[in-house]
């Protein structure tokens, strides 16, 4: 199996909705951000409060380096990794990439009680996930596929992906 690889903005549905795929179509769950912690044995949080997000971007850069060159896998990338043009590149070599996508104030409502997202963890966190879209946009845009999770339906999200990638396979 090509690898699935998720992308897309901070509570958008991406890491239920790779789970459920790789359960439903046998593939290995990977996540960048486990993937990080696990290489630093430190969270998220106190990378980007001790060793700032540049570190964090180097880290998640060798990470999607590595896992890119395996097969079969459901990627769950964070939020940020289509920053980097070297990481889509890297991750479009063995996989299709699939970008979810919500209203911004739905993503604020998923978002606002929990508290391992050190980008968000600011006085306005609306205001600051309405800025990082905007810029984030033309990044997110250049995925394979386009999925709106704005109705919170995993079911419904993961069944789609499932019928477009089929429907690729067929061409
Ligand atoms: C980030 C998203 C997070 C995590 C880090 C930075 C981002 O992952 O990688 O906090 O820049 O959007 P999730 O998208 O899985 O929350």
């Amino acid at each position: 199996m090509r690898n699935i690889v998720l992308i897309g903005f901070m509570g958008t549905g991406k890491t239920v909705i790779a789970k459920m795929l790789a359960h439903e179509l046998d593939g290995k769950y990977v996540s960048t951000d486990d993937l990080i912690e696990k290489k630093e044995k430190r969270n998220i949080n106190d990378i980007f409060r001790d060793s700032g997000e540049t570190y964090f971007r180097k880290i998640e850069k060798e990470i999607i380096k590595e896992i890119s060159l395996q097969k079969g896998q459901v990627i769950d990338a964070g939020g940020g990794a289509v920053l980097n043009s070297e990481n889509m590149e890297n991750l479009s070599v063995n996989g299709s990439i699939i970008c979810l996508w919500s209203e911004p104030k739905i993503i604020y409502d998923r978002v606002k009680s929990t508290g391992h997202r050190p980008l968000l963890n600011v006085e306005d966190p609306l205001k600051k996930i309405k800025e990082l879209l905007d810029y984030r946009r033309p990044f997110y845009e250049k995925a394979d596929i386009h999925i709106d999770t704005t109705n919170g339906n995993i079911k419904e999200a993961v069944d789609k992906i499932k019928e477009i990638l089929n429907a690729e396979k067929d061409v």
